[in-house]
């Protein structure tokens, strides 16, 4: 493995003292929605491990795609920090950028630093702690039958839009309190749908005011009346986090775990259902559903880039100088391709589990989100399985299409058919 601070693939590289250079690549567009693996190979010939690229209106960025210099970005964090208001680019920044929603500082833990993130991280960690991962699952079980009753008849469903998106919402809104089902968990679902992901004629800033206005009442309802959930948890936590440090809290748990959890069934799905080594294990095959949700982590992983880190001072990583105040993309699917890790190509992925798709270091995804994640992704593939064990595709695999998101890897849709089968008993 390379040294992350000096090593450098390209000569050239180290007279790039800007990201705003040639050589810098859009990070996005057809090609690399399709084949974002071609993207990383190209960018490691021409930059190394560390490559300059433009997001979004050609604001310059790092993308961090070595393994090791992924490590050591996530593990210094007295080098490159959370809050985005140190970024040096925020004069070019247009009002409408539309990765504002995610890069704009918030009072919540993902912007927090040092002791304060400690505290706040903390806090989550231990209301997470305290979710009963049996219980977790018999509701995920629930979940996944009220969603499959509503498509079972009729022998066709969208996997993505009907089955692991809601799931993975309601599983979310669920561990934080709100009940399974009823208008309230209905709405609130819909309204996280629109705030994160709205079709054309949604207002987003509109539901994400009515998502903040539930999660409130949620605070307010539990700060009377404590139950058995996270909201309550973090409510009588010793650290005593404000109401308002709540709400934002607890609003970032479930953003940040409904959509990568939603896309880890989509794309582990997907696997199941055009590879030949897991297509067979739907009848008893050799690869088990456990091994096909770590392979996806590792070649299809659902955060696949993360923005990210910003430089406290001027440094050097791969053999580039960073400027204090840069930001740096977490390229977390091309350092788990990384062929410095895999000489030989990523051989028994489904059985090793050293990929980075949580994240490393203070901010990486909160112990135990990523055990809880796995509950809830394999309660779901595996009911789904049980009742409709005779599921195949309507389209050829190379028909299937990614979403246009250079942060999330998931699918648009995942049509399938089956023998229309009875409603659940519960
Ligand atoms: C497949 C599922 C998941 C994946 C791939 C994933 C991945 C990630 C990643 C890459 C980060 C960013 C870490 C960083 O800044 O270095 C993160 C942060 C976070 N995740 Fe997850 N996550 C998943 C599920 C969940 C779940 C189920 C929860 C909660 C129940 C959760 C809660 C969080 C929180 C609160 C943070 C912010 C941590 C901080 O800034 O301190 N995640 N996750």
């Amino acid at each position: 493995m390379t040294d992350p601070l000096t090593s450098s693939a390209t000569p050239e590289s180290a007279a790039a003292g800007c990201p705003v250079h040639p050589g810098a690549v859009p990070l996005g567009g057809l090609e690399y929605q399709q084949h974002p693996d071609r993207l990383y190979r190209k960018l490691r010939q021409e930059h190394g491990s560390v490559a300059p690229v433009l997001l979004d209106g050609g604001i310059p960025a790092w993308l961090v795609l070595g393994y090791s210099e992924m490590h050591f970005v996530t593990s210094h964090d007295e080098l490159f920090a959370r809050d985005s208001r140190r970024w040096n680019a925020w004069d070019s920044i247009p009002a409408d950028w539309p990765l504002l929603p995610f890069v704009g500082y918030q009072p919540s833990v993902l912007f927090t630093e040092g002791a304060e993130h400690h505290r706040r991280a903390g806090v989550i960690s231990d209301a997470l702690e305290g979710v009963d991962q049996f219980e977790l699952e018999a509701r995920c079980r629930q979940i996944a039958d009220v969603l499959i009753d509503r498509f079972v008849g009729s022998g066709v469903a969208d996997l993505k839009g009907d089955f692991a998106h809601p799931l993975a919402m309601r599983a979310a809104v669920q561990m934080c309190g709100m009940p399974v089902s009823g208008t309230d968990t209905d709405e609130l679902v819909d309204d996280l749908r629109m705030s994160l992901d709205a079709a054309e004629g949604e207002d987003p800033v509109a539901a994400y005011g009515r998502v903040g206005a539930r999660i409130q009442q949620l605070v307010k309802d539990r700060r009377a009346r404590p139950a058995a959930d996270v909201t309550s948890r973090m409510l009588t936590d010793a650290a005593g986090l404000s109401d308002e440090e709540i709400v934002q809290d607890l609003i970032s748990v479930i953003a940040a775990a409904q959509q990568p959890t939603a896309n880890w069934i989509g794309n582990t799905l997907r696997l199941l259902l055009t590879d030949d080594r897991f297509a067979l294990d739907l009848s008893g095959g050799r690869l088990s559903v456990g091994e096909a949700l770590n392979e996806v982590l590792w070649l299809d992983t659902p955060t696949q880039n993360f923005i990210g880190r910003w430089a406290v001072r001027d440094t050097q990583l791969g053999g580039r100088q960073i400027r204090e105040g840069d930001c740096l993309v977490l390229g977390l699917a091309a350092a788990n391709t990384d062929p410095q890790i895999w000489p030989e190509g990523p051989v028994g992925a489904a059985a090793n589990s050293a990929h980075l798709s949580f994240s490393n270091g203070e901010h990486r995804c909160p112990y135990p989100a990523p055990l809880l994640a796995d509950v809830i992704a394999r309660t779901a593939i595996d009911a789904l399985l049980e009742r409709l064990p005779d599921i195949v595709l309507t389209v050829e695999p190379d028909e299937l299409t990614w979403r246009p998101s250079v942060w999330m890897r998931g699918l648009t849709s995942l049509p399938v058919q089956f023998t229309p089968a009875p409603l659940s008993s519960s």
